[in-house]
């Protein structure tokens, strides 16, 4: 496994000649045609197009949760579409942090057994104590409390901090501000591109909001693969 503390030059995601297609009952339904992009270290990159272009496939293809119909994915010098099942898995706990819209977080579990759960359960390096992470997004008092009682802006801070409690070099984030009014979206977006810049972490979002994406380093247009 690779450490993610140790990189070299070769340290960059590679999207090479990506093709997605699912079964469909009008045949092959072709959602990503031949997408191919760089993304060099600690640079926030974030993913545009219409609504069903198949930005979430592209996400859910880079964490390894799905494999694409032909091309390759290569994160910090991994050849990830190369790896079973298992590898990915072993690959996603040890390299990747997500923000999601719908959060991913475990409704029975507290808020400090969420955060914890990158490092308790797959051994992940830790960068910040559980007390330091929940302070820094604000959430010392919510502790002990259950996820199901938390606001939804509070939930995205819980996705935050369990993001960025370990030792990844790369996160992902998939409309991470979706469900939130203005004024939470930018706060969460502020803290999460705050945490990217201090920890030099490389970013992949997902947005609809130019708000959101102009504050990226590059955008990545998927309608300009069509
Ligand atoms: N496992 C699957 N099987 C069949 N079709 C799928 C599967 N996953 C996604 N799709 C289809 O692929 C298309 C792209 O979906 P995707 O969720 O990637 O779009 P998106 O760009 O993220 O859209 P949105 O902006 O609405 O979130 C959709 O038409 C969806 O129905
Ligand atoms: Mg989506």
């Amino acid at each position: 496994m690779l450490n993610s503390s140790s990189h070299t030059p070769i340290d960059y995601v590679i999207v090479d000649h990506i093709s997605q297609s699912f079964p469909s009952s009008e045949g092959e339904l072709k959602i990503l045609k031949n997408i191919s992009f760089h993304i060099g270290e600690s640079e926030v990159v974030a993913i545009i197009g219409p609504s069903g272009s198949g930005k979430t496939t592209l996400l859910n293809l880079i964490a390894g949760i799905d494999t694409p119909t032909s091309g390759s994915i290569t994160i910090w010098g991994t050849e990830i579409t190369r790896l079973s099942d298992d590898g990915r898995s072993d690959f996603r706990a040890n390299h990747l942090g997500f923000v999601f819209q719908d959060f991913l977080l475990l409704d029975h579990l507290t808020v400090a057994e969420n955060v914890m759960l990158p490092i308790e359960m797959h051994g992940l390096e830790a960068r910040f104590s559980l007390e330091e992470i929940l302070e820094r997004v604000g959430l010392t008092s919510k502790t002990n409390s259950k996820i199901n009682i938390l606001s939804r802006g509070e939930r995205q801070r819980v996705a935050i901090a369990r993001a960025f409690i370990g030792k990844i070099p790369f996160l992902l984030a998939d409309e991470p501000t979706g469900n939130l009014d203005t004024k939470n979206s930018q706060k969460i977006m502020d803290m999460l591109l705050n945490f990217a810049e201090e920890l030099g972490v490389t970013v992949l979002l997902v947005t609809h909001d130019p708000e959101i994406y102009r504050r990226a380093n590059r955008v990545i247009d998927l309608a300009t693969f069509a």
